[in-house]
């Protein structure tokens, strides 16, 4: 209800009656007040009262509001989005939900995350308001070893949303999103399985996109970047790239579900910053230097050494690094 409320004001120039407001909705000014209580507080959106006139957005609020973000695309991946003003971290948000048995496709965005998680057990910087951190719940018919792939589906779906708004993105394999050699996009996907199918996926990505310096402990300087800090210094429109991604992601999941993973993979050669470079190998057994040749039908990085021996690397063993920096 709030976010059809939240729809009105924002198709009403001027005020907006509390009185048409709760005839609009056939609900008690009480009600009505207590909506708009909860927008201001529980959502941040800034908005002007007036003892007769009712209610008016100050501005157009900077916010991951589903209303605002149904503005800008179509599809089933825009009918449930859960807008949370902070939560400990949006995968584990939609990881009870899954175990309560909701159904795909549902999203979770988050203004703040105060428990935001990034992979190998590391920690997630969610600075209020700055980025997208969002989650998606998924309930794919795949067998669990093939998880890699809804990560590496969605690596270019961000990747192409990220595109659309003008910087040339590129994917560090197997799904870190790089521009200009920078990470501004952290995938990290979670999920519950039996033998030979998944039971569901959480699919999380974190995206930076306003942080400025300041925003950035000391010791992250180096490698983290923000959309902001790498276009023109001006504020990118953060609804804008989560419609956008959201709307890659409803094709390339529907490849996914068809089978067709091998269109998913043609593109994602497409979006590679690592194909055609040297790279460093990390695995259990050690550290080598190879070339990145090629990726396998399933996702797998195919390596020729310098002594001519061709590996397949798996994502879930490896570490790969660029000789010469992050990419
Ligand atoms: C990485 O380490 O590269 C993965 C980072 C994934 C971060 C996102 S932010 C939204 C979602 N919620 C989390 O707690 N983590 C993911």
């Amino acid at each position: 209800m709030k976010d059809r409320i939240l729809e009105l004001l924002l198709s009403t120039d001027g005020y907006l009656s509390g009185e048409a407001i709760s005839k609009r909705f056939g609900v008690t000014r009480a009600a009505v007040w207590k909506w708009m209580d909860q927008l201001r507080r529980e959502d941040g959106v800034e908005l002007e009262s007036h003892p007769r006139q009712g209610y008016k957005l100050k501005e157009r609020p900077d916010l991951l509001l589903p209303a605002l973000i149904r503005e800008k695309g179509l599809g089933r991946f825009f009918e449930a989005i859960d807008h949370l003003s902070i939560v400990d971290s949006t995968n584990n948000y939609l990881k009870r939900l899954a175990r309560e048995g909701v159904a795909e496709v549902r999203v979770a965005v988050a203004e703040e995350q105060n428990g935001g998680k990034g992979r190998l057990g590391r920690g997630w910087v969610s600075t209020r308001g700055k980025g997208v951190f969002v989650s998606i719940l998924l309930r794919p018919q795949l067998p669990p070893a093939l998880a890699g792939n809804i990560t590496m589906m969605a690596a270019l779906a961000g990747a192409k949303a990220v595109g659309n708004l003008g910087f040339d993105a590129k994917i560090k394999w197997p799904n870190d999103i790089v521009v200009e050699g920078k990470k501004i996009c952290g995938i990290l996907t979670e999920m519950s399985a039996n033998m030979d199918t998944m039971e569901w996926a959480v699919l999380g990505m974190g995206f930076n996109v306003n942080q400025v310096k300041e925003d950035w402990p000391e010791d992250l300087l180096d490698k983290a970047s923000s959309l902001r800090m790498l276009g023109d210094g001006k504020k990118v429109e953060r609804t804008a790239l989560l419609a956008a991604l959201l709307t890659e992601m409803d094709g390339l999941y529907a490849k996914l579900e068809a089978g067709a993973f091998g269109e998913i993979l043609e593109e994602y050669r497409k979006y590679s910053a690592t194909l055609g470079k040297r790279v460093r190998v990390i695995d259990s057994k050690g550290e080598y230097t190879a070339d990145a040749v090629d990726l396998d039908e399933e996702g797998a990085l195919v390596v020729r050494t310098l002594e001519g021996e061709v590996h397949k690397v798996l994502a879930a063993d490896v570490s790969v690094r660029g000789l010469m920096g992050y990419v």
